[in-house]
């Protein structure tokens, strides 16, 4: 895999800083609180486990399953519920822990169908952020890093499925994907 990367952007100890420094931001922010935390498959399972457990307050995690991409590097333009969330949200502090923000449109989505189900509060932790690539008004409370505008994968982001398992964030080689 490391072959079809062109650049790094992000190391292995440069996400782990990050993870420490939004841990200790949110623990601070929602102590007292007992949040859910609504982790986004599949792309944020590696930064959900990472960064939770720098985040010391007592929460739950749950899950929630959308697509929009289906593999390829554009936004499809629709979202779609794979897997909805088991927990019941009416009242709750809800933490959405997302991998990346381009469009807007999946977290969008989501916070929508958080507060029309009566989430209390809804708050954004993102491990990347591309303000660039917005279509949709979304914003991110806590963001690890902001990226330009560029195809990403690692840490969780795929191309096509794959690359998700590699532990650092980089660019793809544009041979991969011409
Ligand atoms: C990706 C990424 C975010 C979303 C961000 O998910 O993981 O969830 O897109 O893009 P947006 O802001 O343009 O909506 P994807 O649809 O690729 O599903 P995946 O997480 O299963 O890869
Ligand atoms: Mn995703
Ligand atoms: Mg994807």
């Amino acid at each position: 895999m490391d072959n079809d990367i062109a650049r790094v952007l992000y190391s292995k100890a440069d996400i782990k800083e990050a993870c420490e420094r939004l841990g200790k931001q949110l623990t601070k922010d929602y102590a007292g609180k007992r949040p859910l935390i609504l982790s986004v498959l599949t792309g944020a399972m590696f930064f959900t486990t990472d960064v939770v457990r720098e985040f010391d307050v007592y929460s739950e995690i749950d899950f929630i399953d959308v697509s929009s991409y289906k593999g390829g590097m554009e936004s499809t333009g629709t979202v779609d519920l794979v897997s909805d969330l088991s927990e019941d949200v009416n009242g709750r502090d809800v933490l959405i822990i997302e991998d990346i923000v381009d469009t807007g449109r999946t977290l969008s989505y989501i916070v929508d169908l958080l507060y029309s189900r009566n989430a209390k509060s809804v708050k954004i932790c993102t491990f990347l952020d591309k303000p660039a690539g917005r279509v949709v008004e979304a914003k991110a409370d806590y963001v690890g890093f902001t990226v330009p505008k560029e195809f990403v994968v690692g840490y969780g982001l795929d191309y096509q499925g794959y690359y998700r398992n590699l532990p650092y964030v980089g660019v793809l080689k544009p041979e991969v994907y011409e």
